[in-house]
């Protein structure tokens, strides 16, 4: 006979991985609305029918009310007493406002991305090998752009760049500062510390091609056009040895497959006096299970992404997304750095290192 305990563990999992299942859809059926311009619709004509909503997205109807139906059912949309479809105040933000800090949208990308190489994946558990960042396509690299995009905007050049006096007083001063952003993705830190210190040249380097291109889209005409140039290359390429007074890294250092000759090619690339920074998840400082919601959101995209995207290469360090706070200590001073900090910089999702000398 079964204990108390056991069954009631059982019960609990059960309940657990259902209410799952109603998250899975949420997300779903946020990326179906995201991707049709389903949502968009709604803000800029609603409240409308299922024929309105088909009929201003070029979306068959039918397929377009059982989305509507679902979304209401899911309380994401509502619907008035003419029985049409609405998007409610405050949905508007998270789903549609780009420059908002609230804008969540972009996660639903960033999770079916995560399932696109599915059958790579569960290949390189079995074979060890990794998995490239470009297979799991633009859903990735334009998901992560958006979810990082208004933390630029609106933190990377009026708070957490300013934390850190001398780096500050630095970007302000003559001769004009130059700056690598590394791993830069889409490049919008680039174009946000760009604007936030007018007199910077911005070099933005990344090693996916996909990523560069929309870098460069994005920044055309853009009022810091002239400041900013996206090089398609390796981050460890020595090319512009010793001419930057900042190296940023954002996201990225856990993803790479050799982050320490990474991080000791970004020592190279400083200019005397020079800082890099490291923007990176701020996970807990051990494996201690059960863990918070942002230790379980982190291996989450550890397992599907971040992981196999560090398996890439013989002899891959394999990091993962939970990379903590020993393991980048041990990696900067493998690459050389004799100073170590965690910067003071408060935020939900990052921590920041500073690594000098
Ligand atoms: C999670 S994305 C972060 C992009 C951007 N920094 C952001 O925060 O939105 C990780 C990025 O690291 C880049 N990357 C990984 N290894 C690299 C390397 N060795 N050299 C240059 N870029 C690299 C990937 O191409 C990808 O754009």
């Amino acid at each position: 006979m079964e204990s108390v305990d056991t069954a009631g563990r059982r019960d609990a999992l059960v309940e657990r991985l259902f209410t799952s299942t109603l998250g899975a859809w949420d997300l779903l059926g946020v990326y179906l609305g995201d991707r049709l311009g389903l949502y968009r619709a709604l803000a800029d004509r609603g409240p409308l029918t299922s024929a309105e909503l088909a009929e201003t997205t070029g979306t068959h109807e039918r397929y377009a009310r059982e989305w509507a139906e679902q979304q209401a059912t899911a309380g994401i949309l509502e619907v008035d007493g003419a029985g049409r479809f609405l998007l409610p105040a405050g949905h508007d933000e998270a789903l549609l406002d780009e420059g908002s800090l609230n804008y969540i949208a972009p996660i639903a990308k960033l999770v079916v991305a995560c399932t696109e190489p599915l059958p790579q994946l569960l290949d390189a558990f079995r074979s060890g090998q990794g998995v490239p960042y470009a297979d799991y396509g633009a859903n990735l690299h334009e998901g992560q752009a958006a979810f990082t995009r208004p933390m630029f905007e609106q933190l990377l050049g009026s708070e957490w760049l300013p934390s850190i006096p001398d780096v500050h007083e630095r970007l302000q001063a003559d001769p004009p500062a130059r700056v690598a952003d590394v791993a830069c993705g889409a490049g919008h830190s680039s174009q946000a510390i760009a604007r936030a210190y007018p007199k910077v040249h911005v070099d933005g380097i990344d090693s996916d091609a996909a990523s560069i291109d929309e870098a460069r889209r994005h920044l055309a005409g853009s009022d810091v056009a002239a400041r900013v140039t996206f090089h398609h290359r390796d981050a460890a390429d020595p090319q512009f040895a010793h001419r930057y007074d900042l190296v940023y890294v954002h996201e990225s250092l856990h993803d790479m497959s050799f982050p320490v000759d990474v991080l000791r090619a970004c020592r190279g690339l400083l200019a005397e006096g020079g800082s890099v920074v490291v923007g990176d998840e701020r996970v807990a400082d051990r494996f201690a299970p059960p863990g918070d919601d942002l230790e379980r959101f982190y291996y989450g995209f550890s397992l599907l992404h971040c992981l196999p995207v560090g398996m890439v290469g013989d002899g891959a360090a394999g990091t993962g997304a939970v990379m903590r706070v020993d393991t980048v200590r041990r990696y900067a001073e493998e690459a050389g750095f004799a100073r170590f900090e965690v910067l003071p910089i408060e935020n939900d999702f990052y921590r920041f290192y500073r690594l000098g000398g």
